[in-house]
């Protein structure tokens, strides 16, 4: 059975990386770990036995919705997938209320949504742990699969240099603060307008005065690729942003990870993706699914990392 620390996260929300502390998420990543050896092994783990989670989506979603329920059901619990278009929040019945009832039902609530202001008001009345799917500023759960990704691949992350190329949007917010908190180079390029938000960067900068990392934000793709461990990218269209898309692949032309960015990476250098891609746009096909990429690693990471990130708050 798997090893758990001393320290008890239960009951704790998960709603941004800032919230939480450097060896807090180092524990979720150690039990990440520990859990996608057992599961390899075909060695028990099921540490929820009985445990419930509500599952709420307001958005579309392949990852993030399979990786939850299956990873409850291997925890020995199980979990309900509730589209938010099928329930009362579509007849305007409150968040409030939602949270009430929710929490007499289940363990945990996970809630992907648009309005951060949305999973606040949620944990604010909830009395089981929240935990962000994503919204618009944020994907703490994409965060978590991504630095365990980096630092199976190399063994550390303090020191590592990520380059984060294109839109500065709810995933670049993110792993950013994860980055910094855990002692790593973190440098964005994006153009004028398509930074991380304010207070992301901030939340970054205090972050890193801490660990001895550092975040950086700069205009021109190859000075961020130059020596990267890790070139990563994202969609530049997010959901909800449909109606910006001519303005946005305008805005973004040049920022696309290719050869040229990893002849200038690092040999060793890898590239990340959260996906789902739009290809010929910020990466292509084949890079994507060439030598370098990291990406198939990190999507099954984000079993094995949410894994254990219920069990340490639903124990
Ligand atoms: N990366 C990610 O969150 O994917 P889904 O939108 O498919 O959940
Ligand atoms: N930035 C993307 C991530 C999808 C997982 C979006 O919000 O649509």
């Amino acid at each position: 059975m798997a090893n758990l620390p001393t320290s008890s996260l239960k009951g704790r929300h998960f709603l941004r990386v800032a919230d939480w502390k450097p060896d807090e998420l180092k524990s979720v990543l150690d039990l990440g770990d520990e859990l996608k050896m057992l599961l390899a092994r075909g060695r028990p783990h099921k540490l929820l036995p009985g445990r419930s989670l509500a599952l709420i989506f307001n958005k579309a979603s392949t990852r993030t919705r399979v990786s939850f329920e299956v990873g409850i059901c291997q925890l020995g619990g199980s979990g309900v997938s509730i589209t938010a278009a099928h329930t009362h929040l579509a007849r305007g019945e409150t968040l409030k209320d939602t949270a009430c009832v929710l929490s007499r039902y289940v363990d945990a609530i996970v809630i992907r949504t648009g309005p951060h202001s949305d999973v606040d008001e949620l944990a604010s009345y909830s009395s089981v742990p929240i935990l962000n799917a994503l919204t618009d500023s944020s994907h703490p759960c994409q965060a978590l699969a991504d630095v365990m990704t980096i630092r199976e691949r190399f063994g550390r992350l303090q020191g590592i240099r990520l380059a984060y190329l294109g839109d500065g949007n709810n995933v670049c917010a993110s792993l950013m603060v994860a980055a910094a908190k855990l002692g790593m180079s973190f440098v964005c390029a994006c153009p004028t307008g398509y930074e991380p938000t304010e207070q992301a960067q901030a939340d970054a900068r205090e972050a890193a005065a801490g660990s001895g990392g550092s975040i950086e934000i700069v205009r021109d793709p190859e000075q961020a690729a130059a020596s990267a461990d890790v070139l990563y990218t994202d969609v530049w269209v997010s959901m909800g942003e449909e109606e910006e898309r001519d303005e946005r692949l305008a805005a973004f032309q040049g920022y696309s990870i290719n050869e040229r960015l990893l002849e200038l990476a690092r040999p060793e250098a890898i590239v990340m993706h959260c996906l789902p891609a739009h290809y010929g746009e910020e990466i292509s096909e084949e890079i994507a699914h060439g030598p370098r990429s990291a990406i198939w690693d990190q999507a099954e990471n984000r079993l094995h990392a949410q894994k254990a990130l219920m069990a340490l708050v639903m124990r």
